[in-house]
């Protein structure tokens, strides 16, 4: 049976905290909200409970998982030899939706890590997670609360389509404020390398500790088995089969317009834009929001799986800069598009 639990997002309610920590310290599964999507969390610490993640998202057991911590100082709970430029950017941007690759303390089950002597840290923002970690008592190792593939939850009810039944609790505290998962940077590599763009962009982080690079899976799709194992499986993937269009904006929006008016009428189809197309109607598409601009929430994931939830056969989209926060909704789209991209002039 799973519990759900509302939770006011800036004042969480006592008593629901307690009962998730509850569940949390007696081995189970809860899924809570953070600013970025919703978590799958349990104890960092428990290596059977830690299991029982992979198996309700069907995980592959190598992807590993992040650590959430609710202080700075619990650092020393998950991560040896931390290195300056991490104490600088921690003290920047946590908490926050900066994920930091660094060498693991022994006591963190390989479980958690996917076999690799790395971890992944992350002090989420988000008084919900914050008070869920603090009255448990241990980090909370926690993917983002999607099966496995599917785009990330933003929303209670998104965790509550994918797990209800699966796990053992759901604070609903209301929708990510975010909307899509934090930054992942590795310290463990000679340059810093950002694994997974987020928020967080590459230029606020060069900003704080100077040289760092983008891994090439990060825009591109490659073919060598990746650093960060996550980066090798599709993700974030409608039902829907997906066509991502990218090049100038006028040229993108013609060509969408020019194949919704070809098959609109005859095909189940959802449209997710940045820009509008008038000529397209209103229940056929999405307008996801000024893309790039890091003050808007990303509403991607909203809108895949809203076209999931209308039976849609086929999503056209619109393609963004791929700068600024607009990298990470790049990244995103492209894989929840499995790559099928069509370039236009
Ligand atoms: O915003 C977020 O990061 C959300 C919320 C819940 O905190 N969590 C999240 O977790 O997105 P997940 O499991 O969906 O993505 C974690 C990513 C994966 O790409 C994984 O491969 C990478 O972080 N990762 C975790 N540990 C790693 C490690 N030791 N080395 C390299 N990559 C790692
Ligand atoms: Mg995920």
């Amino acid at each position: 049976m799973t519990r759900v639990f509302k939770a006011h997002p800036e004042n969480p309610e006592l008593d629901a905290i307690r009962k998730a920590a509850g569940i949390i310290k007696s081995g189970g599964l809860v899924a809570f909200p953070t600013e970025t999507v919703y978590g799958l969390g349990a104890d960092a610490f428990d290596p059977e409970a830690v299991r029982k993640i992979f198996e309700a998202k069907g995980r592959p057991l190598d992807n590993p998982i992040i650590v959430h911590i609710a202080d700075k100082a619990m650092i020393e709970q998950i991560a040896v030899d931390v290195p300056p430029a991490a104490q600088r950017l921690i003290d920047i941007f946590w908490p926050g939706p900066l994920t930091l690759v660094l060498k693991k303390r022994k006591e963190v089950p390989y479980e958690v890590t996917g076999w690799l002597d790395t971890v992944a840290v992350r002090m989420p923002d988000h008084p919900v997670a914050l008070a869920l970690i603090k009255k448990s008592g241990v980090p909370i190792a926690a993917p983002s609360a999607n099966i496995s593939g599917r785009p990330s939850p933003t929303r209670a009810e998104h965790v509550i389509d994918d797990f209800m039944g699966k796990i053992d609790c759901i604070i609903d505290g209301g929708a990510s404020r975010i909307g899509i998962e934090s930054t992942v940077l590795d310290l463990t590599s000679e340059v810093p390398t950002i694994l997974r763009p987020g928020f967080i962009t590459p230029e606020d982080i060069r900003d704080v500790i100077g040289n760092v690079c983008i891994h090439p899976a990060v825009i591109e799709q490659v073919e060598t088995i990746a650093k960060s194992p996550g980066m090798k499986y599709r993700h974030y993937a409608p039902e829907a089969e997906m066509i991502l269009f990218e090049g100038t904006r006028e040229g993108v929006l013609e060509e969408i317009e020019k194949r919704f008016g070809a098959a609109g009428a005859t095909r189940k189809m959802g449209v997710l834009l940045f820009d509008d197309i008038p000529e397209i109607p209103q229940e056929k598409k999405i307008i996801v929001g000024a893309s790039g601009r890091t003050e808007t929430y990303c509403r991607i994931y909203d809108a895949l799986r809203e076209f999931d939830r209308r039976g849609v056969g086929l999503i056209l989209a619109q393609g963004c800069e791929p700068e600024g926060f607009g990298l990470a909704i790049m990244n995103r789209l492209r894989r929840a598009a499995g790559y099928n991209i069509v370039k236009v002039k």
